[in-house]
């Protein structure tokens, strides 16, 4: 009987917060991991945190050569792969009329530019059969103030995995959205928000907290596996109920 060939997984944006908590979820489901970031010490630090088999590899994914590389590398490292996890992104936040076009460029070039060209330039080496699972946020259904261009980054997100469930449909890739609410990570330090803003959006979630951000891990885990064979092209709200309208039905 020939040895079952180890299965594989790329998470971009895997040193910190739900990328961290996927690779600690897939090594557990015994996938070889990768991870990227830019910050070549946190990296460093996932990795030995995580232990073997999880790998490093620095690159920004909003750079169209950084993604090139990667590109090379993993192809160089493992060929194929069975699932490709784009969650990087930042969260930038402030009043419409004080974006400038610097900050618009920041964000829509990691959040979905980004995205955009990992998945194309990934997509070769993602096995059939295999999934591409993209990181969203209830951001961009909703309206929030102070949120246009985090929104319309997210969205564009979205709008980009609907059209590859169908196109890389034949190819038998399945590709579905992970649309979390507020997740307890340190995205909310970076962002500005601090405990405070963590707080303030726990009050606002019908049961009362944010995620943590194992329970993104576990989802990605589940649609990603043979259990959810036929998931295909779906949004996956994980937000204790955040993006129901409180006065819908
Ligand atoms: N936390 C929330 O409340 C929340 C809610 C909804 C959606 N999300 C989304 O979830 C995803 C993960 O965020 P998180 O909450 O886990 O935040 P996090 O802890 O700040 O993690 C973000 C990760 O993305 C990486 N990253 C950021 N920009 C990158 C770039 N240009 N190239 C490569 N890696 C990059 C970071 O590493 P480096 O800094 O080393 O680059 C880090 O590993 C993001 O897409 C975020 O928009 C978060």
């Amino acid at each position: 009987m020939t040895k079952k060939e180890q299965k594989k997984i790329v998470i971009t944006g895997g040193n910190s917060g739900i990328g961290y908590a996927t690779a600690e979820e897939f090594l557990g489901r015994g996938y070889k991991v990768l991870i990227t970031g830019r910050n070549p010490g946190a990296i460093q630090q996932a990795v030995y945190d995580l232990g073997f088999p999880a790998e490093g590899f620095q690159a920004d994914q909003g750079s169209l050569a950084d993604i090139q590389k990667l590109k090379d590398y993993v192809r160089s490292r493992y060929t194929q792969i069975d699932v490709l996890f784009i969650n990087a992104g930042i969260g930038k936040f402030g009043p419409f009329e004080s974006v400038t076009e610097a900050a618009f460029d920041e964000v829509m070039d990691i959040n979905f530019k980004g995205a955009f060209f990992t998945a194309q330039q990934l997509l070769p080496l993602v096995k059939e059969g295999g999934s591409i699972v993209f990181l969203s946020s209830s951001n961009a259904n909703g309206g929030m103030p102070g949120a246009a261009v985090h929104s319309a980054s997210k969205a564009a997100l979205n709008s980009l995995a609907r059209t590859l469930s169908r196109e890389l449909a034949p190819k038998r890739i399945r590709v579905n959205t992970i649309v979390p609410g507020p997740v307890n990570t340190p995205l909310a330090e970076k962002a500005g928000f601090g405990k405070e803003g963590l707080d303030h959006m726990a009050a606002l979630v019908p049961m009362g907290r944010v995620a943590e951000p194992h329970e993104i891990a576990k989802m990605v885990g589940f649609i990603t596996s043979r259990d959810a064979a036929f998931v295909n092209g779906a949004e996956i709200s994980i937000d204790g109920g955040f993006s129901v309208h409180p006065l819908a039905g």
